[in-house]
């Protein structure tokens, strides 16, 4: 085999075409099209009730598809899972960590469900992931007992548990100071560039999405689907787009509309759905 090209663009990771997802038959979002690249962080962008989670949740398998295909190239770094196990890693939007049960059992609980190791191996293990994540002495702490930046910490320790090629986080920094939103920021980018994990993450902070993500896909609930994407620093000059604005700096759109609005050059489409409640 020859030696891969430095300067080839990575491979797809995720690939989606023409993707159809919501729930009951019933598309929210439709014709989705995109890649996730290996060894990056792309970011999905949107309003709340766009779609964000639930685009996650098919990613991940935790949802079906209504139509379109949807390609996962990931395959488990490590030998010995038993079959069926997940080749990805998810932090929940709300955590899912069990509260009454320590940090380390936690972080074990995948390995005890997906590897054959035994108990001591099991526990080596939980304990490293502890480590990567910055939470070494809090291993028999009751999940209850920790603030909230940690738990984030122990979440992403959970999802890596099985040293998945992928992780998948719904708004790991939500209800985080920034102070604590930053450094899980760096803990994120520190993993991404050390394991090589590839990273598909919702946020709705900028601040954050512009330290971490070097791709990003931005959805709007009335267009249905994709309204942009690119480098999030690139995306946010789009200042000619109305929805893109709206999103990047919702102050300068307020005024825009507002503006509008006064001088009666308002477009309804372009205010949504509460100028159609007007009466
Ligand atoms: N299990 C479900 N069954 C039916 N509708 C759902 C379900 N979960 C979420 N929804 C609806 O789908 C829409 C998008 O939800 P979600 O993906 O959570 O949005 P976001 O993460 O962008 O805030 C919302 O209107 C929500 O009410
Ligand atoms: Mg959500």
């Amino acid at each position: 085999m020859s030696a891969p090209d430095p300067q080839a663009s990575p491979r797809a990771l995720i690939q989606a075409r023409n993707l159809a997802i919501g729930y009951g038959g019933s598309a929210l979002l439709e014709h989705l099209d995109f890649e996730v690249p290996e060894g990056g962080i792309t970011a999905i962008l949107g309003g709340s009730g766009t779609g964000k989670s639930t685009l996650i949740k098919t990613l991940a398998g935790l949802l079906a598809p209504i139509s379109g295909s949807l390609e996962l190239h990931a395959e488990a770094r490590r030998p010995g899972l038993r079959p069926g196990a997940p080749n990805f890693g998810m932090v929940f939007q709300a955590g899912a960590l069990l509260g009454s049960l320590t940090l380390l059992q936690n972080v074990a609980l995948p390995l005890q469900r997906w590897t054959d190791l035994p108990p001591a191996a099991i526990e080596l293990e939980a304990r490293a992931k502890l480590r990567l994540v910055g939470l070494s002495g809090f291993e028999n702490h009751p999940v209850d007992a920790l603030s909230g930046g940690m738990r984030k910490r122990a979440g992403v320790a959970r999802g890596l548990a099985l040293d998945p090629p992928l992780l998948f986080l719904d708004e790991p920094s939500a209800g985080l100071d920034p102070h604590t939103m930053a450094e899980l920021d760096r803990l994120l980018i520190a993993l991404n560039a050390s394991l090589g994990i590839t990273m598909v993450l919702v946020t709705h902070e900028l601040a954050s999405l512009f330290r971490i993500a070097d791709h990003a896909l931005l959805l709007e609930r009335e267009a249905r689907g994709i309204i942009a994407r690119g480098a999030p620093r690139e995306l946010s000059e789009r200042r000619e787009d109305l929805r893109v604005l709206r999103f990047f700096h919702p102050d300068e759109a307020f005024e825009l509309e507002a503006s509008d609005l006064h001088s009666g050059r308002a477009s309804s489409p372009s205010c949504g759905p509460l100028l159609d409640d007007l009466p």
